[in-house]
């Protein structure tokens, strides 16, 4: 098989399950914005059932393979797209060709990786890996990863930080949930618009969704 090809569906199917990770971060994050007592006791015991759970350390490093798979083959695709077009055009409507966050996937790539950088050195390499301050223990013995959450959330820096790269994360997945169904041969004609409602919904649901959270707790 034609290796552009198959670098497509490692990008494809790796993306794909980095959006059922989305979907259920998302709604494990959503009951941060529960009434405080809530939220804490139930955040907090949800964490630690995963941390407990073997089959969810499985998906984990499933999830951190996907992610590195991932950036390094978008970024070979980037790259020989690239080379590609080393042949200039005369003429090149580039805005009739395709469309803006398309021709800037690695660019909105490169945003979104900056976003999980800080945002793992916020709270994973904390609670998972014991790097820099420990994490206190609620009143169940669980880490205390909702006091964490909102010690940050409470700083605007960071509420600006979490919910302003939520925008190029939905440009990014917009078009990438459409590649990935096309690169995967989810694709018909008659089936296009489907696929760019059901990609555009997706992506607003994920940035509204992750891009509220810091700000309403800022404001609790
Ligand atoms: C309001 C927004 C968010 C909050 C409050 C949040 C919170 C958290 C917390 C508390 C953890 C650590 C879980 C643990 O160690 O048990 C975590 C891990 C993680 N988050 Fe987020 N997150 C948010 C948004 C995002 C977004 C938008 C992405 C991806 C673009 C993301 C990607 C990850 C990844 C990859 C991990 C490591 C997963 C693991 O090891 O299980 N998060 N997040």
């Amino acid at each position: 098989m034609n290796s552009l090809i198959v670098k497509k569906y490692i990008v494809g199917f790796t993306g794909l399950f980095l959006c059922i990770f989305l979907i259920v971060h998302l709604s494990a994050n959503l009951i941060l914005l529960l009434p405080e007592e809530l939220a804490s006791e139930t955040y907090n015991a949800y964490a630690a059932f995963l941390a407990g759970n073997p089959l969810i350390k499985i998906v984990a490093y499933l999830l951190y393979a996907s992610i590195l798979l991932h950036v390094v083959y978008a970024v070979l695709i980037t790259l020989k797209n690239k080379t590609a077009k080393g042949i200039t055009y005369a003429v090149n409507r580039s805005d009739e060709n395709s469309s803006w966050a398309s021709q800037n996937m690695g660019l909105l790539g490169v945003f979104i990786l900056l976003f999980i950088v800080v945002h793992l050195a916020n709270f994973w390499a904390r609670a998972k890996l014991g790097i820099g301050e420990s994490v206190p223990l609620d009143d169940y013995g669980n880490k205390d990863l909702y006091s964490l959450a909102d010690l940050l959330f409470n700083n605007p820096y960071y509420v600006a930080f979490y919910t302003l790269l939520m925008i190029p994360m939905g440009y990014h997945l917009f078009h990438g949930l459409k590649s990935a169904f096309k690169s995967l041969g989810v694709y018909h004609r008659s089936g296009l618009s489907v696929l760019q409602k059901v990609s555009l919904l997706f992506a607003i649901i994920m940035t509204i969704g992750f891009g509220i959270i810091p700000i309403i707790m800022y404001f609790k």
